[in-house]
């Protein structure tokens, strides 16, 4: 029987085993993972998730524009996160009174859990019904609602999807969707190349934690012997694709064993592993994105600075 231990496992067989070498930033996130990411998040260099915080919390009256009064609001959310930023909607849906639930969707109850007792903390009164499970499988349960819905994919979490991924994503979310439902995406713009290689190789060599995490947890997960201490992180930002990308880099010729998965991977000094991508986005290249995923840009929102975007895209009938 395949567990998610068994596709992980598959992932890294296969990723390990080609050339370029790569490995999934999806599995960046187990619970040390998960804690380092939210330290990045408050990181000088990382603007990424200042500049959504200050659209969602000082453009919210435009979010809710479309919303039908008198009808109950749900509120979806794609990927848990910490709930900082979607605290800020939440306040303003109460504030409002407006009649809401709250529905985060993620597949680990642990960070379900942490996000709702964090939410039962700072609101006590918000109606919060988080669900474990497949986005899409979900979603889809709820497709023939009455309700209208607004479903939130957050913090550029798109970024980290190649361009095919990312529309063969927001197509599923929009087999689920009705014409009264809504999608807020969350994009970081393209800027100065500089400014975003330095927030995926900040000073304080959180990121570079954060990366090699993946290697510890696999040594954890798998009985494995990569030498953290004999892997260095690098980030490259290419303008011209406007990825940002994150590679960890043998620094001395090794043999990495995973016992448990009988498996040896054979480095050079200096060869390297993928491990992620964070795409940036052109106002021009989201227009096209929202038109080959079916959808019509109803509003786009900026942060003062133009660094990030969060756009609210109506499903094409
Ligand atoms: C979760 N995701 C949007 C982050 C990003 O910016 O790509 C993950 C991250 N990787 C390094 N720093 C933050």
């Amino acid at each position: 029987m395949l567990n998610s231990s068994d596709s992980f496992a598959q992932d890294i067989l296969q990723g390990l085993s080609q050339n370029p070498r790569r490995l999934s930033s999806t599995y960046f996130y187990d619970d040390l993972g998960s804690a380092l990411f939210s330290e990045i998040m408050n990181l000088p260099e990382y603007y990424l998730s200042r500049s959504e915080y200050e659209i969602l919390s000082q453009q919210t009256d435009a979010i809710f524009q479309w919303l039908p009064s008198g009808q109950r609001l749900e509120l979806m959310e794609l990927g848990a996160g910490d709930g900082t930023k979607t605290l800020a909607l939440l306040n303003y849906l109460m504030q409002k009174g407006i009649d809401f639930r709250y529905i985060p969707i993620d597949i680990s109850s642990a960070a379900l859990e942490k996000l709702s007792s964090y939410i039962h903390e700072q609101l006590p009164a918000a109606p919060v019904f988080p669900q474990t499970g497949n986005y899409f499988e979900l979603l889809g349960k709820q497709k023939s609602s009455d309700q209208p819905r607004l479903i939130l994919f957050l913090g550029s979490n798109i970024g980290n999807f190649s361009h095919q991924q990312a529309i063969s994503f927001i197509r599923q979310i929009k087999d689920t969707m009705q014409s009264h439902d809504r999608l807020l995406v969350g994009f970081d713009l393209v800027k100065h190349p500089k400014m975003i290689r330095e927030a995926y190789n900040d000073s304080s060599g959180l990121t570079k934690a954060f990366n090699l995490n993946l290697l510890k947890r696999i040594n954890q997960e798998f009985n494995g012997d990569f030498d953290l201490l004999q892997f260095d992180h690098y980030e490259s930002y290419d303008p011209e694709l406007s990825e940002a990308r994150s590679y960890l880099i043998s620094l001395k010729p090794q043999i990495v064993t995973l016992r448990d998965l009988q498996f040896s991977v054979k480095f050079e000094t200096w060869d390297y592993i993928h491990v992620e991508v964070s795409r940036k986005y052109k106002p021009s290249t989201l227009q096209q994105l929202a038109a080959q995923s079916g959808f019509e840009i109803e509003t786009a929102l900026y942060d003062c600075k133009h660094y990030f975007t969060d756009q609210l895209w109506k499903p094409i009938a």
